[in-house]
């Protein structure tokens, strides 16, 4: 199974210090940091956009953003995301009718590539050549649009699935994810974490990042056991 990674999510941070804030999570140990992009036509909500994010680069060079696309028409700012260097893009499946299309364009960027499912969206929407062309799925464990919302344990199955039928993916959740709520995500086989309130609302974030990051690889360690 892929290795554990945990992406805060930058929506829950002080976003007049974005830089900063972000520059935080890597020294408590963050490996990738998600952007949520949000254009107030998929999700009711406007955040932020490649101008901003181009920002971010430039005062951390390294940087690993993680762009949770949440925008009606996804086709339309994979240049703008690349260009700003963005290093996963992740698109919403009910935002597009040519998810293949997209991903190719996203790997001619030089991106990697996201399929992101809401809710009410069965993971069996993810057809097979579509999870095989990506190099992430992302299982949303709320409702895009904001940050602090309760975790829905009832998307969890939908993990387990897309774990069977694509053992090399990276799977992410997001969503009401904290210390709580991780057990039966990374149980479930996901390995890329999002959390935005767990972690910047804690009095110390690396030991928040430190707790999710093991409780995936205690649960990795457990399911090798058991093969
Ligand atoms: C929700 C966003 C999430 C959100 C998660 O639309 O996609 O990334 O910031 O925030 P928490 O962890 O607070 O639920
Ligand atoms: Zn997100």
């Amino acid at each position: 199974m892929p290795r554990a990674i945990i992406s805060p999510s930058v929506l829950a941070s002080d976003f007049g210090q974005l830089t900063a804030e972000c520059k935080r999570m890597i020294k408590g140990g963050a490996e990738w940091l998600h952007m949520d992009v949000m254009d107030g036509h998929f999700v009711p909500n406007i955040t932020m956009g490649a101008p901003i994010l181009t920002c971010v680069k430039k005062g951390i060079p390294d940087i690993f953003m993680d762009c949770h696309m949440m925008v009606a028409q996804p086709e339309k700012w994979v240049d703008d995301i690349a260009a700003a260097g963005g290093a996963l893009y992740c698109f919403h499946l009910e935002a597009t009718s040519d998810p293949l299309a997209l991903i190719n364009s996203i790997h001619a960027k030089g991106m990697k590539a996201g399929v992101a499912i809401s809710p009410d969206t069965p993971s069996t929407a993810i057809l097979d050549d579509v999870g095989k062309a990506a190099d992430m799925l992302l299982v949303m464990t709320v409702y895009p649009g904001r940050g602090g919302q309760k975790f829905l344990e009832r998307c969890v199955p939908k993990v387990a699935e897309l774990r069977a039928r694509f053992p090399d993916k990276d799977i992410e959740v997001d969503g009401g994810v904290g210390p709580k709520t991780i057990g039966v995500c990374a149980d479930a086989g996901s390995n890329v974490i999002v959390a935005g309130t767990a972690i910047f609302g804690a009095e110390n974030p690396e030991d928040v990042i430190t707790t999710l990051k093991d409780a995936v690889n205690t649960a990795q360690a457990r399911i090798a056991n058991k093969q």
